[in-house]
């Protein structure tokens, strides 16, 4: 059957249809399996069968389905609440706004997973290779390929009795040894894919289960990280509003920014959240207002994380279910609330 090249549209069109970005349309091509493919790539970019393009985001509209977030949490000082942040905002959007979260913990400290599912269970998913540490082992080791997507995906895992939509891929700490083997391996020779994008790969179909999926980084930009980053659509950095904290900050926004183009993808920065909070302290005022009136680094977000005591209870998972308010306390469970409604406006109004 014959095209009318009437039917025929290039990226810029595709994005005046959607009333979006032409980068939110090539974030839609990377992250959204079932985005149409194109009818063939010219040098100017693919082109698409216009109905094709109108049908799919007339479906995606009727069923309200919208896009699936995806953010990380980073610092490169450790000890600023990255990953506390995370995990209390991954509940808050579950428990108080309904919301499909994914965490996905990249740390080899394994907090996340620690916080999220307890030792006794991530003892024995280590033990069976169930963490994304196998992920990384399969890319060196492609005979022996042994990663299982939905065996390793946790479901349900907060101790917070209302946040029953939060999943989980857990970490391990052979992610350390990983890190430096895939660091020192000479690319094309362990990998057939490009080892930055073994994360994406792996999940790419998975992610548009969820409306949130949020990955706790650890405190470097090494392969790992940069994997996160590989399926970001931004970042926070949640910092203590002191000199020693936020120090790096500009280097994280430059380096992720070089690594953005590196990728041709956009990595947008979300915001600064501040974190263990003392409103009585006056390093933490001055600090705060620097960081207010810099405007080289990324907005300080409205809400402010205080220090609270409770907090360091609160890491340690429990087998029954408790409230927000029972694991934070009820002044940081309010806090959270705060931030993660300040974050998903923002999510929600950038698309
Ligand atoms: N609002 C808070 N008030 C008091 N203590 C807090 C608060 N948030 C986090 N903490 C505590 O601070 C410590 C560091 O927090 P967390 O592990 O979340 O930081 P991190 O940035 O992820 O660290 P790392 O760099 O090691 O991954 C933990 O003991 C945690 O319980
Ligand atoms: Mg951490």
């Amino acid at each position: 059957m014959a095209t009318n090249t009437d039917d025929l549209v290039g990226i810029n069109e595709v994005a005046l249809m959607a009333g979006v970005s032409k980068q939110a349309v090539a974030n839609w091509r990377v992250r959204v399996s079932d985005f149409p493919l194109p009818v063939t790539e010219l040098a100017s970019g693919p082109i698409f069968r216009r109905s094709q393009i109108r049908s799919w985001l007339l479906r995606n509209k009727r069923k309200g389905k919208p896009m699936t977030h995806v953010f990380s949490t980073i610092n490169l000082k450790g000890g600023v609440a990255k990953t506390t942040t995370t995990v209390a905002l991954a509940e808050t959007f579950s428990a108080n706004m309904r919301k499909r979260v994914l965490v996905i913990d990249l740390d080899p400290q394994t907090n996340a997973t620690l916080m999220l599912i307890g030792e006794d269970k991530w003892f024995e998913l280590n033990g069976k290779e169930r963490t994304l540490a196998r992920l990384f082992k399969d890319a060196m080791d492609p005979d022996n390929r042994k990663f299982d997507l939905d065996k390793t995906l946790q479901k349900s895992v907060s101790d917070v009795g209302a946040a029953k939509t939060v999943d989980l891929l857990p970490s391990s700490l052979d992610l350390i040894d990983v890190q430096d083997k895939l660091a020192s391996a000479p690319v094309g020779k362990f990998y057939a894919a490009n080892p930055i994008e073994l994360l994406w790969r792996a999940v790419k179909t998975s992610i548009d289960d969820y409306d949130i999926v949020m990955v706790d980084c650890p405190p470097n930009l090494g392969i790992i990280t940069l994997n996160g980053l590989r399926i970001s659509d931004g970042y926070i950095i949640p910092t203590i509003p002191d000199h020693l904290s936020t120090y790096g900050i500009p280097q994280i926004v430059t380096r992720i920014k070089d690594f953005s183009e590196a990728i041709s993808e956009t990595i947008e920065p979300f915001g600064i959240v501040a974190t263990k909070y003392q409103a009585n302290s006056t390093v933490h005022n001055n600090v705060l207002k620097q960081l207010r009136d810099d405007e080289k680094i990324p907005v300080v977000m409205d809400t402010i994380i205080r220090q609270a005591n409770q907090v360091a209870a609160a890491a340690e998972f429990q087998t029954y279910p408790r409230t927000l308010k029972q694991k934070y306390g009820s002044e940081l469970a309010t806090q959270y609330d705060e931030l993660a409604h300040e974050i998903w406006d923002q999510l929600e109004g950038g698309l």
